[in-house]
Order: C-alpha cells, then structure tokens, then sequence
C-alpha cells in the first residue's frame, strides 16, 4: 500500500508547493509511483512547480464526482512515474465530500507508491480537508518566530486529526543561519514538538525553475533541488546526513 502524505504549514508562502512538487519529483526520479494532489482549492499552483502547466488539466473534485478516474490524471513528460491531479477553481472547501476524498485516496494507496498532498496555507477547513485521510505529514516552516509558531499549530491541529507520523521541513535556510542551524533547529523541535526531516537552503533557481516551467530536480542538480532528494530519500528510510551549506 503506498503512503499518502500532506504537506502543511500554517503560515502561507513557507514553501509547501516548492517542497511537495520537489520531493514528488525525486521519489518519481528515483522509481517511486507519485501522485500529487493540489488541495489549495481556488489558488493551485503546484502545476507550475512540477512544469506542468499546460497538461495538468484534471483536478481531484472531476474524480471524486466521477467525471475522470485516477487514470486520467496527466503524467509529466519529463518525469512519466509523476502525475497531478489540480485543486479544483470553483469550489469551497467547506462543500467537499470528505467521504469521496477518503475513496480517492484509498485507490491512490493502490496505484502509487506515494501520494502527496498540497495544502493549503493555515489549519481551517481547507487544511482540515487535505490531511484529515492522510497518513502522515511534512509540515512546512522558514526559521522565523512567526512561521515556527505557526508550524506549531499546524502540527496541533495534524495532532487532533491523529496524524503523528509528522516531520518538519525548514526552508529557506542561509550559510550564515546554518552557523547557528543546531540551536535553531532544536527551537523548532521544542516549539513545534516534531522531528526534522530535513532543510532546503535558500536558493534563486527555485523562482527561476518556476518560470521557465521547469522542474526544479530538472533544472539543476544542487541546493534546494538537492536538499529535495535528500528529503526524498528520508522519506524512503535511507539515511542521509544533514545538508551542509556553502
Ligand atoms: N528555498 C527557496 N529559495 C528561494 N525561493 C523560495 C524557496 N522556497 C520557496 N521559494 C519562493 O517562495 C515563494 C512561496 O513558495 P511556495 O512554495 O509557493 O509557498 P507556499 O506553497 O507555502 O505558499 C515562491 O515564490 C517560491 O518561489
Ligand atoms: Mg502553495
């Protein structure tokens, strides 16, 4: 049975789409069977991570109401093992079926090897929606006191859905943070009470990869597309050490 997992912040703009488009494209890359759900209803954009803009034109909401099937979700050209299904543009997340959602994800558990989530930004009813069915979690946050006490609620609210298997990702981490990394990452550990499963530094080619409708892993092969394939392989039980920043 494949994993499904959600990706989840708090605060918005902490990375959710970048990491779970990243880290859908390495487990793909690396012979994993991914499906990635944009659940940010009304606002997707985790087509545009993945470079697929064009392509990704079946959304969760037409499978749910059995207008298309887990089968009709577009594969990416540059990376087959990889498919999305978009966030559906005109609808609340307060009038989705929760029981059909549940039946989605339980035959992507059969087709796929992973099944990632993209949430939308806090803990109200479109987060609820995208990690009530989920098996576990990647919370989202940047080393900021704001994004942290976020993440903390984030991971609360994950809690009351009992979903424990949470892990925390920091992003947009600098060389000169990383000097002080060991105190901030144990801040994150004691405020927000999860794991780390790992960092992505701060890095220009993840905007540049966006807009020139790339995927970041295809784009280059180091910084934040790297820290993705370590991310990646953690989620997969391989050890890797913590990235070192430059
Ligand atoms: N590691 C990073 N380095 C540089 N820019 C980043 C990084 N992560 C995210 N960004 C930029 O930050 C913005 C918000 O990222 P996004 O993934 O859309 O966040 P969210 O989905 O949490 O709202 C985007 O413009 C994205 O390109
Ligand atoms: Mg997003």
């Amino acid at each position: 049975m494949g994993q499904v997992m959600v990706v989840s912040s708090g605060k918005g703009g902490t990375g959710k789409t970048t990491l779970c488009a990243g880290v859908a494209s390495c487990l793909a890359a690396e012979g994993c069977s991914v499906l990635c759900i944009d659940a940010d209803v009304g606002l997707r954009n985790l087509d545009l991570s993945l470079g697929m803009a064009d392509s990704a034109i079946v959304s969760f909401l037409d499978v749910m109401e059995g207008r298309s099937s887990l089968d009709d979700a577009p594969a990416s050209r540059e990376i087959p093992n990889l498919r999305v299904l978009t966030a559906p543009m005109n609808a609340e997340p307060e009038d989705l079926d929760g029981d059909a959602f549940s039946a989605l994800l339980l035959e992507a558990r059969k087709k796929f090897d992973w099944c990632l989530i993209d949430a939308p930004a806090g803990i109200g009813a479109g987060f609820r929606f995208a990690a009530r069915y989920a098996d576990a979690a990647m919370v989202v946050s940047t080393a900021d006191l704001a994004s942290m006490r976020d993440a903390a609620r984030a991971a609360d609210a994950l809690a009351e859905l009992q979903i424990t298997a949470c892990k925390i990702a920091v992003n947009r981490v600098t060389p000169r943070l990383n000097g002080q990394m060991r105190t901030t990452v144990d801040d994150v550990m004691d405020s927000v009470g999860l794991p780390l499963l790992g960092i992505m530094p701060e890095d220009h080619a993840v905007t540049l990869a966006a807009s020139a409708g790339v995927p970041l892993i295809l784009y280059t092969n180091h910084g934040a597309a790297e820290a993705c394939l370590h991310l990646a392989r953690r989620l997969r039980g391989i050890k890797v050490p913590l990235m070192r920043l430059k």
